[in-house]
């Protein structure tokens, strides 16, 4: 038996004795007597009597063992050409002084706190502040526009929102604040005030009295220590897009994302205290929450937080650079982020400039990783490169080739194995298991492992239709897949109309509910098509209100411009075509995954309920093999 196959049996044989196990590395303010409740099944809580604070693990608890002159942060920005080091001494005198300023402006226990910042280490201390004083933080993502931030602010009902003046994108300066006060003014709810981090590259008008500047305010406050909170009080919500334009509250608990992200730093990356961790994505997005902040922090990592892009800040070889520089161990990043680096370096001419010795190991996640992008990466690299598959509910990895317990051989285009926790099914649409290598909805055995999301914010009827219910005693994980006789998974495509562009989550359902808002606009679709760099790139398809005589190129111009707007440019929605007519099945159903096909020159069948052939005939001309397919 393989290590990992033992340690999963393991798993297997006594779920509870292995979290219980996994718990003993946490500093628990009372350790918890229970390790799962599932008395309200098929919700599950995990160590719901423990009391412990996940700030304390993440900064205190390292600067009491002697660690305060250990770098706990990195900042590497090659947009403002400065690297910043912070250490846990220094991390937990900014945390302990912002969340003095948060308490004496009245932010306590359970209250919200919206969070909408780039980049900026500052980021990193907005969030555990809130932590620090049990306050549920939720980031919105600095790619999101007004519209998309103030459905968040309506939900969360934040007492406070914590912001920046400025993110920087490559060579442009985005104002967050302009956006941040259209936000406020949108919502119903309207936060008590603002904490603003004014950066030189872009001062912010702010409004005496509500709007606080955040370096006087924490020069002048009192730290503050960290509150008790219970093992299943909420640390975080993040909003994720499903099928409506309503985004998802991801919960996330306080006791078991502690143990569950602990426990991967180690055993899925191979990194343990002291080593440096870098997770390129941005705190907007789960791999931010998990692997920039919390994870390599709860492990006594150093954490590097990169503001800049792949490619262009300045060329191809910044991820190279970072590497050597701060000798990372580590790097995980989205597939998205090497196709740009190989489209412009093919040969990898960049890699062979740095010294890359201390570098161990390449993990990508967040969409498939296409086989070509992988051997280029094992190739030039010479280091395993790992693909592993999660969502924003689980909070880590489903499936991984878990480095830190046994390197299993990697087979292309698949995220591995299942990890402790997961117990993992393909069901056909009946429920019921399908035999090894044959296609299925992946489906993961309840209960859910600690980290992974207990419920939907305020939407607990929402959380099981949108995942329990249609198969019972399952979670759903929206994505199709095959499991190989060897137990390897493979990921194919979202069973709902998600989609994925560049390592975002995107609902096509929420740019569609844009588009019909366009006065001249009957009807519309959305659909993902193949993208070479994106990997899916999304096509608005709209028909016309009768009698429109206005010019279809610039109707279609203006819908892109209003995506842009309400959504974000994050949506990367580009592509608009004015068409006659949606083709339909009988009972009204857009046929989206027929026009996908098309588009993408993939097999597919006229469904035998469409409602007029000529209807596809007709978009097929216009879309046929218009998306870049990857391998
Ligand atoms: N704040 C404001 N705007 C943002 C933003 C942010 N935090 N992040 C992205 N944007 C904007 C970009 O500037 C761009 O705007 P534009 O249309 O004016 O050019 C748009 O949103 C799309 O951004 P992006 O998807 O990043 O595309 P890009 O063309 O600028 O760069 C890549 C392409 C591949 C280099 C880039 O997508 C990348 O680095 N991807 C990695 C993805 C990743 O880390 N995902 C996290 C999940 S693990
Ligand atoms: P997010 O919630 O933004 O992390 O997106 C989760 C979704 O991204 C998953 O449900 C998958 O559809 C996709 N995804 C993430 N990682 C992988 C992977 N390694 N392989 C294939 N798809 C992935």
């Amino acid at each position: 038996m393989t290590t990992y196959a033992k340690t999963f049996a393991g798993w297997q044989n006594n779920p509870e004795a292995f979290w219980a196990e996994a718990a003993t590395a946490i500093d628990w303010v009372k350790k918890p007597s229970v390790v799962m409740d599932n008395s309200n099944a098929p919700m599950t809580t995990w160590f719901p009597d423990g009391v412990c604070n996940t700030c304390y693990n993440a900064v205190d608890r390292h600067v009491e063992a002697g660690r305060g002159d250990q770098v706990a942060i990195i900042h590497d920005s090659p947009v403002t050409d400065s690297v910043t080091k912070i250490t846990f001494a220094d991390l937990q005198d900014r945390v302990s002084r912002l969340a003095g300023v948060l308490t004496s402006r009245g932010v306590v226990k359970g209250d919200r706190v919206v969070i909408y910042m780039p980049m900026a280490p500052e980021a990193l201390v907005a969030m555990l502040a809130c932590a620090r004083i049990g306050a549920i933080h939720s980031v919105v993502f600095g790619g999101f526009a007004a519209h998309e931030l103030a459905v968040r602010i309506d939900d969360a009902t934040p007492k406070a929102i914590l912001a920046a003046s400025c993110g920087i994108e490559g060579q442009k300066i985005i104002a967050y604040k302009p956006l941040l006060d259209d936000a406020i003014a949108r919502a119903t709810h309207k936060p008590d005030f603002t904490v603003v981090l004014q950066r030189p590259q872009t001062q912010a008008d702010m409004v005496s009295g509500y709007d606080l500047d955040w370096a006087d305010e924490v020069a002048s406050a009192t730290p503050v220590g960290c509150t008790p909170v219970g093992g299943a009080d909420p640390l975080y919500i993040l909003y994720t897009s499903g099928t409506t334009g309503q985004p998802k509250g991801v919960v996330r608990h306080n006791g078991g994302h502690m143990v569950a992200l602990n426990w991967t730093m180690k055993n899925i990356y191979n990194v343990s205290q002291g080593d440096v961790f870098w997770a390129a994505s941005d705190v907007g997005w789960v791999v931010g929450h998990s692997y920039i902040c919390y994870g390599p922090l709860l492990a006594g990592c150093t954490t590097v937080v990169f503001e800049g892009k792949p490619i262009g800040t300045p060329d191809a070889g910044t991820y190279w650079r970072v590497i050597q520089d701060h000798n990372v161990k580590s790097l995980f990043t989205a597939p998205t982020a090497l196709r740009a680096i190989k489209r412009e370096d093919p040969k990898a001419e960049y890699v062979k400039k740095y010294d890359l010795s201390g570098f161990n190991a390449l993990f990508l996640a967040g969409e498939r990783a296409d086989p070509d992008t992988i051997k280029w990466a094992q190739q030039h690299l010479q280091k395993p490169v790992i693909d592993h598959w999660w969502q924003t509910e689980t909070g880590w990895a489903i499936a991984a080739n878990p480095l830190g317990i046994e390197q299993l051989p990697v087979k292309l285009g698949s995220p591995a194995v299942p990890m402790p926790g997961y117990d993992i099914e393909i069901l056909d649409e009946g429920g019921h298991p399908v035999p090894a290598g044959e296609l299925g909805a992946i489906a993961i055995k309840l209960p859910l492992p600690p980290g992974a999301l207990p419920t939907l914010w305020n939407a607990e009827e929402r959380f099981k239709s949108a995942y329990l219910n249609a198969f019972p005693g399952y979670y759903e994980t929206g994505d199709a897949g095959i499991k190989d006789a060897d137990g390897y998974l493979y990921i194919m495509a979202r069973t709902d109309d998600v989609i994925n562009v560049a390592g975002h989550r995107l609902s096509t359902g929420a740019m569609e509910e844009v588009l019909s808002n366009h006065p001249d606009v009957a009807e519309c679709a959305v659909i993902g098509i193949g993208d070479a760099l994106k990997g899916q790139a999304p096509l608005g398809l709209v028909c016309l209100n009768n009698g429109t005589d206005r010019s279809e190129e610039e109707i279609a111009k203006e819908c892109v411009a209003l995506v842009r707007k309400e959504i974000g440019p994050v949506a990367a929605f580009k592509r608009c075509i004015v068409i006659d007519a949606l083709p339909k099945t009988r009972s009204g159903k857009v046929l989206r995954a027929t026009m996908a096909s098309i588009a993408d020159s993939k097999p597919w069948k006229l469904p035998a309920t469409i409602d007029d052939p000529a209807t596809l005939d007709a978009i097929a001309a216009r879309i046929a093999g218009i998306g870049e397919t990857l391998s």
